[in-house]
């Protein structure tokens, strides 16, 4: 079957509006082919365009793509530097189709320790698309969940200090509020490649509720018919949350 075909599956009335991918397999995929782990990292650029015009024909919202964790500094350095430089040319060079595209790219993270040419070149992308109304492309770069967290803690505590805020008034709205995807609803869909069942933290507060997909596809074979599939699965799920599954289907006999 075919990605048309596979699409043609999906059921127009449920498609997630947010879709978190973790973006694995790109070293082992190189090595595979007997190249450079950086093989794998550019090759994976296409991956997520492909990913990318999926989302759009379906008519998903919000596509959240983790590119570059805080643990991911502890690789050697010149996976590090030659990944930096992927994303400089690739956010670049990218503009112009987004724009085509209507794209918006947005970004989460600590944007602020990134390298100044590639915060430079984000900032600039991001500027570019701000007016399109397509797909939201949110790279998570420089990002980590417990990152996350600590950085709203603080900046919670804070307003606590400064009188801004009472204790009381915490509640999971309020702290979803303090986080970098405040403006996005949470993924209803999170996706893994590579074989790997973990979430490297990622969004660990954000997919609370989220169905998860684990898949052995290496992220640089993974092309639209996977992501198609991948939305056919999650509607297979019944989502209860917290609920029995004859309060989710009230026409069934109790
Ligand atoms: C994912 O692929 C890309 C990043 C983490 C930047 P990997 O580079 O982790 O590939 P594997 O997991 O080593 O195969
Ligand atoms: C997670 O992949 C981070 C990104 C995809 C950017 P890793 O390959 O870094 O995850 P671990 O270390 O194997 O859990
Ligand atoms: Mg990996």
């Amino acid at each position: 079957m075919d990605a048309a075909q596979i699409r043609d599956k999906i059921n127009r009335n449920s498609v997630p509006r947010h879709i978190a991918i973790i973006m694995d397999g790109n070293g082992r995929w190189a090595e595979q082919q007997g190249e450079q782990r950086i093989f794998g990292h550019t090759t994976g650029v296409e991956s997520v365009r492909e990913v990318l015009m999926a989302a759009q024909e379906i008519g998903v919202d919000y596509l959240t793509l983790y590119a570059f964790s805080t643990e991911n500094w502890n690789r050697p350095e010149w996976e590090v530097n030659a990944l930096m430089d992927l994303l400089v040319n690739s956010i670049s060079n990218e503009i112009e189709s987004l724009n085509k595209n209507k794209v918006r790219l947005l970004a989460i993270g600590d944007l602020e320790n990134l390298p100044e040419k590639c915060r430079a070149e984000l900032m600039h992308a991001i500027d570019k698309t701000k007016h399109n109304t397509g797909v939201r492309l949110i790279l998570a770069l420089n990002y980590s969940s417990k990152w996350e967290l600590t950085h709203a803690m603080k900046h919670i505590a804070r307003d606590i200090a400064e009188k801004k805020l009472i204790a009381e008034e915490i509640n999971d709205h309020l702290i979803s509020s303090y986080l970098s995807t405040a403006p996005y609803p949470d993924p209803e869909l999170l996706i893994r490649t590579s074989g790997e069942q973990r979430i490297s933290n990622f969004l660990l507060w954000q997919i609370a509720y989220a169905e998860l997909h684990f898949t052995e596809t290496l992220w640089p074979d993974f092309k639209k018919a996977h992501f198609f599939q991948a939305i056919i699965d999650y509607q297979k799920r019944e989502r209860r949350f917290g609920k029995t599954s004859d309060q989710i289907r009230p026409s069934q006999p109790a």
